[in-house]
C-alpha cells in the first residue's frame, strides 16, 4: 500500500478535490484505494456521507485507539472519515508518547488490503500534518496559481525536509507539485505557472488543474468530475496512470 499525503499548509490550494478526483482515477484503472480525513474540516467526509451519522471516527481511532471499520464508498475506494472532533487531537495528541508516529502505526491494519492510500490534510502545520507526513511514502503538493504560490510551496517543502532531518520519515519524497485552478485567460496566472515551472522543473506536473465551476458543481453532487465531464476526468486518469508507473514496482 502506497501512502501519499496530499498536503499544503495554505487553505483552500484543491486538496481535498484533488484527493477525490485522484482516488477516482485511480478506481477507474482497478487499483483500490483507502481515503483518510486527516481535516477536522472533515471537508472529505462530507463529500461522500453526512457526519451527523458517524459514532466512530479518525479521532476516535487515533486518541483512544478505537477499532475504525472503512465505509464503502464505491467498488474500489473505502473512507476512513473525520469530523469536527478531530480539532481536539491538535491538543490531546502531543501529550502521548511518539504522538507523531500515531497514524503511521494506525494504518499498519491496512497494508496489503489496498493498492493506495491518500491523506487529505488540513490547511494547517500542526500535529495531524506532522502525522501524514511521518506515515507517507510521497507527498502531492496542490498549489493554486495565485499570488504567493512561490513562497507557499517553499514553506510545505521546508516541512518536509524538516519530517526527514529529524528522522521521522528520512524517505519521505515529494512526489509532484500540482498547480490547481488555474486560469488560463488571466495573466497572473500563466505568470505564476511559468514562475512555478521555472524554480520546480519536472517536479511540477506539467499540466495544471483548470479551473471550472464544475469542481464545485461535483462537491454538491458528491461525485468526481468525470461523471460532470469526461475530458476532465482524462486529466486525473493521466495523473493517476503517472502514479501507477512511478509506483507500482514498489507497492
Ligand atoms: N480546479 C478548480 N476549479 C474551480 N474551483 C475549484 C477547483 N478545485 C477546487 N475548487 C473549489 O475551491 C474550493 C477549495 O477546494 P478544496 O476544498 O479542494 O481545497 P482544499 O485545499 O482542500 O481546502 P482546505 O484547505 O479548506 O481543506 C472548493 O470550493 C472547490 O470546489
Ligand atoms: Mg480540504
Amino acid at each position: 500500500m502506497k501512502i501519499i499525503a496530499i498536503s499544503n499548509q495554505k487553505g483552500g490550494t484543491g486538496k481535498t478535490s484533488t484527493t477525490v478526483n485522484l482516488a477516482a482515477a485511480l478506481a477507474r484503472a482497478g487499483k483500490s484505494v483507502l481515503l483518510v480525513d486527516m481535516d477536522p474540516q472533515g471537508s472529505l467526509t462530507e463529500y461522500f456521507t453526512n457526519p451527523e451519522e458517524l459514532k466512530v471516527t479518525m479521532y476516535n481511532a487515533l486518541l483512544d485507539g478505537a477499532t475504525l471499520t472503512p465505509l464503502v464508498i464505491g467498488e474500489h475506494i473505502q473512507l476512513l472519515p473525520s469530523t469536527i472532533d478531530l480539532a481536539a487531537a491538535e491538543i490531546q495528541l502531543p501529550a502521548k508518547r511518539n504522538q507523531e508516529r500515531t497514524l503511521s502505526r494506525f494504518l499498519r491494519q491496512f497494508v496489503g488490503k489496498f493498492d493506495y492510500c491518500l491523506l487529505d490534510c488540513p490547511p494547517s502545520l500542526g500535529v495531524l500534518t506532522a502525522n501524514a507526513l511521518t506515515a507517507a511514502h510521497l507527498v502531492l503538493v496542490p498549489v493554486s496559481t495565485e499570488l504567493m504560490a512561490e513562497r507557499t510551496v517553499k514553506l510545505i517543502l521546508n516541512t518536509i525536509e524538516d519530517i526527514k532531518e529529524i528522522e521521522l520519515n528520512p524517505s519521505l519524497k515529494v512526489w509532484r507539485i500540482l498547480a490547481t485552478i488555474y486560469d488560463q485567460r488571466l495573466a497572473h496566472h500563466k505568470e505564476i505557472l511559468a514562475a512555478l515551472r521555472a524554480k520546480y522543473g519536472s517536479q511540477l506536473y506539467p499540466e495544471p488543474v483548470r479551473a471550472t465551476t464544475k469542481y464545485k458543481d461535483a462537491v454538491t453532487s458528491g461525485t468526481d468530475i468525470s461523471d460532470f465531464d469526461p475530458k476532465l476526468g482524462e486529466f486525473w486518469d493521466e495523473l493517476a496512470g503517472t502514479l501507477i508507473a512511478e509506483t507500482q514496482e514498489q507497492q
